[in-house]
């Protein structure tokens, strides 16, 4: 599979060539070992605030608005409680510190910080991200903070609007100042690109629209916004602060071969994902989405969003498969998988798509460093016994991710990280409380957190730097 027209075959005889001038002396070492990544490899484990955070002490956020207009997620929960992280944080730092994870990529609830206006954020929020990142520090823990990973405060609006850019870059200079000298590298945007996909074209999330104008004018101002917030970061933390955001990179595929199918996939996959790492590389918009944006761009607005970031931060999870459906709010519906496929509870396991996506993005992107900063398995996890949930097929599933990402990394990809996603077992969106990611246990109603063998197991790889 190629996503870009550049053949597994093409990149390696391109890269070889080149790997031993890319190579930093000092990483010679471990390359000679085919288990180990890199020294200083960045390992971590992720959350997210509008997934593991109470509603309690913030305003209403988009996301409450569109979950209980819709009657709730598919389980029949809603994001009221969640997992309660805001008052159970060092439950799970201890967890975490035990088992040797060194990073932890968090977010800041943008209706906590500001819930009514613009200016001058709300005290409490302020002191309780403050000593989040202290205690993150006090145990051992890197903290990389999120600025915005979808939930916004209903006083600035939403995406259609191309106002929400100047109030996303004040809250960001807010949280650069608050934490910048604690945190030195930054994610801005979780996934921009499905914002406008899920949230205007297909309806799915919050805000809830259908409509294809709308997707292009609400992505043009995702971008637009991105720019302000990596404007107002990198002007308000530290010189060396590494600035990116954690973009979506699945991959969208027709089995069918059929044209209008194929054409199905290259808008997916421009919407998804091209339509907002493109601009900000300085590449451009998807030719296919012009007919969408064009309207909405003034004049200097590509360089603006060609903010050329940091490191690209890369989220994957899996393969989807698309087939045209012109009655479809999009154009085309996401179908089954093909079944010799393995599979996690809503998504193929697909470590080989993992793998050509790294080499893809990394030659794409004229060889950037990469993080991964998601990447995770949903799993119809067993009941906690002994202090332990037993979950051998994600620890299964991390291993497999973890051999591509390898096999990236020796064939010259510039792998600096990987993040898993998540910390805890936590609200997925729509999914509800159901879709357990973690790599700790969350029991419901209690909250009581447990550690799931693939916890130790992640842990036994960073002890290592490498594959256990
Ligand atoms: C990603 C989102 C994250 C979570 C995981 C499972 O696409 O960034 O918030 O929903 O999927």
């Amino acid at each position: 599979m190629t996503s870009r027209g550049i053949s597994r075959r093409s990149f390696l005889s391109g890269t070889l060539a080149t790997t031993a001038a890319m190579m930093a002396p000092g990483l010679a070492w471990s390359r000679s070992n085919d288990l180990l990544f890199p020294e200083g490899f960045l390992w971590g484990v992720a959350a997210s605030a509008p997934e593991t955070e109470s509603r309690l002490g913030r305003a209403r956020s988009n996301w409450d608005v569109f979950i209980d207009n819709i009657g709730g997620s598919t389980d029949g929960t809603t994001n009221k409680f969640n997992v309660e992280f805001e008052t159970r944080y060092m439950d799970d730092l201890k967890l975490l510190q035990q088992a040797g994870v060194k990073s932890f990529r968090f977010s800041f609830a943008w209706p906590r910080v500001q819930p009514e206006t613009a200016g001058a954020p709300n005290a409490q929020a302020m002191g309780y991200y403050d000593r989040l990142v202290d205690a993150m520090l006090e145990h051992d823990i890197k903290p990389i903070p999120t600025l915005f990973h979808w939930d916004m405060p209903l006083w600035a609006g939403d995406f259609l609007d191309r106002d929400v850019a100047r109030k996303m870059g004040d809250y960001a200079e807010l949280m650069a100042r608050l934490v910048g000298d604690r945190t030195h590298t930054w994610l801005l945007f979780n996934e921009p690109g499905v914002i406008p996909i899920l949230g205007y074209g297909a309806g799915m999330f919050a805000p809830g629209y259908q409509n294809l104008d709308y997707m292009g004018r609400a992505l043009h101002h995702v971008n637009l916004a991105h720019a302000e917030a990596f404007k107002a970061v990198r002007a308000n933390a530290p010189a060396d602060t590494k600035i990116s955001s954690a973009f979506n990179m699945m991959y969208f595929d027709a089995p069918s071969g059929k044209q209008e199918d194929i054409d199905s996939a290259k808008l997916a996959n421009a919407v998804w994902r091209d339509g907002t790492t493109m601009p900000a590389y300085g590449k451009g918009y998807p030719p296919v989405l012009m007919q969408y944006v064009d309207k909405y761009i003034k004049s200097g607005d590509m360089d603006t969003i060609a903010v050329k970031p940091d490191f690209f931060g890369l989220n994957f999870y899996s393969r989807f498969f698309v087939k045209a459906n012109p009655n479809a709010p999009l154009g085309h519906d996401i179908i089954e998988p093909p079944k010799e496929l393995q599979r996690t509870e809503e998504m193929p396991y697909d470590p080989d798509t993992f793998y050509q996506v790294l080499v893809d993005t990394y030659k794409f992107y004229d060889e950037p460093e990469i993080i991964v900063t998601e990447f995770g398995f949903p799993i119809k996890d067993a009941a906690p016994q002994d202090g332990w949930v037993d979950d051998p097929i994600r620890i299964k599933f991390i291993k497999g991710y973890l051999e591509s990402a390898h096999k990236a990394y020796q064939d010259g990809v510039d792998l600096k990280g990987m993040i898993y996603w998540s910390a805890t077992d936590n609200w997925e969106w729509i999914n509800g409380l159901d879709k357990r990611f973690g790599l700790i246990y969350v029991e419901h109603p209690s909250l009581k957190r447990t550690p799931k063998r693939s916890l130790e197991y992640f842990g036994k790889c960073i002890a290592m730097n490498g594959i256990a």
